[in-house]
């Protein structure tokens, strides 16, 4: 599968059996896909859904709007309706364009590959590339400005609270006496001097890059904003889907919809107890899906 007139490939949709599954895809069902990266997901409950299935798409991304768009119209001519905005707002980009109430929404939270392997967004410690981080290039402070103007302490805070990162304060301390910092080699120049190149299973610059991206984006409000417009615009019996990648963002779904669901009166069904993780087949064709899990209920 690649994009039209290129080799690139598209983003490996994951979970993706579960996922339809959980949002219960029918045919002449209406769904939302908060995060349509590049239609992955979108197409196949697109597909699952003909003849009269509808979709609205929303990314904050406008390239990844661009993609997704091609390839659902090229599937699905006029099926989908797309829009740039934050999932955040889903509750009033849903009842403007005439999304509400629906069948299912799906969030795939995180970064998408187009995201990660592009040349300008600075997403991976792997690649040379502006410090940027934004989903949204066309508004929003970038990772640079952050970590050239926030305090030293602040910065320390951010990277402990968002990263989970032990050696916040070194980091701090390394980045601060490298300002101007101006590309993920810069940045990963810095986190090397305060906690060495190796360090256990993960890449030492792994959970700074989590937090800065985090932070840029604002994630977890938009999160918790967007789980709240979820329920607003689902129909009673309507499924919301989540898929996290880390705990932070796994947490806080946990939390809310579980205040939901034993709220008075609730809100929601839990309909699995427990999170669903991809299976070790798909981790091994997959490498991105290994910390993916989902949670799914129903609205009452
Ligand atoms: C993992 S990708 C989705 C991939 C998609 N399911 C597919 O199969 O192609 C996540 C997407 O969500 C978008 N995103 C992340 N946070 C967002 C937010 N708060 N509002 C809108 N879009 C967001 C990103 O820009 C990215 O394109």
């Amino acid at each position: 599968m690649s994009a039209a007139g290129t080799q690139r490939y598209y983003h490996q949709p994951v979970l993706v059996r579960q996922a339809l599954e959980a949002l219960v895809v029918r045919p002449g069902g209406w769904y939302i896909d908060a995060t349509l990266g590049e239609g992955g997901h979108a197409s196949l409950i697109l597909d699952a859904s003909v003849p009269e299935g509808r979709l609205l798409g929303i990314d904050a991304d406008p390239e990844a709007l661009e993609t997704a768009g091609r390839r659902l119209e090229a599937m699905r001519p006029g099926a989908a309706l797309l829009v740039h905005g934050n999932l955040s707002h889903i509750g009033a980009i849903a009842r403007d364009h005439g999304f509400a109430p629906v069948d299912g929404v799906l969030m795939d939270l995180g970064l998408s590959s187009l995201q990660l392997e592009g040349e300008e967004r600075g997403f991976s410690f792997q690649r040379d590339q502006p410090l940027d981080m934004r989903f949204d290039d066309t508004s929003g402070a970038t990772a640079a400005e952050l970590v050239n103007t926030l305090a030293e302490e602040d910065l320390a805070n951010l990277i402990y609270r968002y990263g989970e990162e032990r050696r916040s304060r070194a980091i701090a301390r390394a980045i601060v006496g490298r300002r101007p910092l101006r590309t993920t080699g810069d940045l990963n120049q810095a986190i090397w001097e305060a906690v060495g190149h190796a360090r256990g299973r993960i890449h030492p610059s792994t959970r700074t890059y989590q937090a800065l991206r985090i932070a840029v984006n604002q994630e977890l409000d938009n999160l918790q904003q967007g789980l709240e417009g979820a329920l607003e615009v689902l129909k009673p019996g309507g499924r919301l889907v989540v898929i996290s990648y880390h705990s932070l963002e796994d947490r806080l779904v946990k939390e809310c919809l579980r205040q939901e669901s034993f709220g008075e009166p609730p809100r929601l069904r839990l309909v699995q107890k427990r999170v669903i993780r991809p299976t070790r087949d798909e981790v091994e064709r997959n490498r991105r899906s290994r910390s993916a899990r989902l949670r799914v209920v129903e609205r009452l």
